[in-house]
């Protein structure tokens, strides 16, 4: 397994439609080892494949367990469709492609799901609260749309540009530490 790079807003790659999985050969299984090896490295509960600039519909996911020393269940879903909704729940959401911004979004309380495995095996599941959020979340990264999308326009100006400042001052910040390390080995 190898950590892959997670792509931050504006990357292009977010904004991409990713294409239906067709070969469920070995390239796949080494994407998915990836993605879960990067989503558990960056402490993510989901990671879709076009975050590390993929763009196929998988994603992987860890349903959070019942109690704290319970580290949760790890799904990953290829092609999937949400083929029922139930119910409304407003979650406090963040992104790995947007580190530390977080907004409430409206989504379904839970959903069901056909999906297929790595191995082209078609399966349904029902998933609620977190789980089901999650899944809305990373299913709309397939279609190239983020959570920042989901927001009013009035919401989504100010999470950008709040995200967008907070982002140069971490480019900046990582600009000045590169420096300083070529100025220590000079
Ligand atoms: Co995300």
């Amino acid at each position: 397994m190898a950590e892959r790079t997670i792509v931050e807003y504006p990357h292009p790659a977010l904004r991409r439609r990713c294409a239906e999985v067709t070969s469920f050969d070995a390239t796949l299984a080494t994407l998915l080892d990836d993605m879960r090896e990067t989503m558990d490295k960056a402490n993510g509960i989901g990671l879709a494949a076009n975050q590390v600039a993929v763009p196929l519909r998988a994603f992987t996911m860890v349903i959070p367990g019942a109690s704290e020393d319970d580290p949760g269940e790890f799904v990953e879903l290829v092609n999937p469709v949400i083929v029922g909704k139930r119910g409304e729940v407003r979650n406090e959401e963040g992104c790995l492609s947007f580190p530390e911004l977080y907004e409430a979004v409206l989504r379904a309380a839970e959903v069901d799901v056909q999906y297929d495995d790595r191995n082209g095996v078609a399966h349904r599941r029902t998933f609620a609260q977190i789980a089901a959020v999650c899944v809305q979340h990373e299913i709309d990264h397939l279609d190239g749309v983020t959570f920042v999308d989901r927001l009013s326009p009035l919401k989504r100006r100010l999470a950008l540009r709040a995200f967008q400042r907070a982002q140069l001052a971490r480019q900046v910040e990582a600009a000045e530490d590169r420096r300083a390390a070529v100025r220590g080995r000079a």
